[in-house]
């Protein structure tokens, strides 16, 4: 082998183990829950909100043209939100830009992470994967706010 092919590929080398490290790092560092592939599995692609204890939910979040089931869901305070994420056309994309949070939806397959809502407020979900014509009307909001007080 040339040695100027050994030197490229020892930089390259170097590139991708700073690459990685510095991956690592930002997770470490920001704490990222970083998308689970799970198995697939048909129930995961039935929307529906489950609620596990006081402050643990699940969503199942179906992606189609153009939209998300469901379209609004509601948690209180200190909610931890489990979201499994799945598509029934093309790959759609998953974005909570006030959580970091961001998934793809692809056919076929179920993704998972998991965000905790610990302050009020109206948080935009949108698809950020470009999925055709009605691409830009795609989206969902989530409503965190105090629970009531019997
Ligand atoms: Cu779904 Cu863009």
């Amino acid at each position: 082998m040339d040695k100027y092919e050994l030197r490229i590929l020892a930089f390259t080398g170097v590139i991708l183990v700073i690459f990685l490290v510095s991956v690592l790092r930002a997770v470490n560092k920001y704490a990222i829950d970083l998308p689970e592939c799970i198995p697939y599995d048909e129930s995961f692609t039935e929307p529906q909100i489950k609620q596990i204890d006081d402050n643990l939910y699940q969503v199942f979040v179906k992606s189609q043209m153009w939209s998300f089931e469901p379209s609004e869901m509601y948690f209180p305070v200190g909610a931890e939100v489990d979201f499994y994420l799945s598509s029934s056309d093309v790959v759609h994309g998953f974005h909570i830009a006030q959580k970091g949070l961001n998934m793809m939806a692809v056919p076929g397959g179920i993704n998972k992470a998991t965000a905790k809502f610990d302050e009020p407020g109206v948080y935009e979900i949108v698809c950020h994967e470009y999925c055709g014509s009605g691409h830009q009307h795609m989206r969902a909001e989530i409503i965190v706010n105090y629970p009531n007080q019997q």
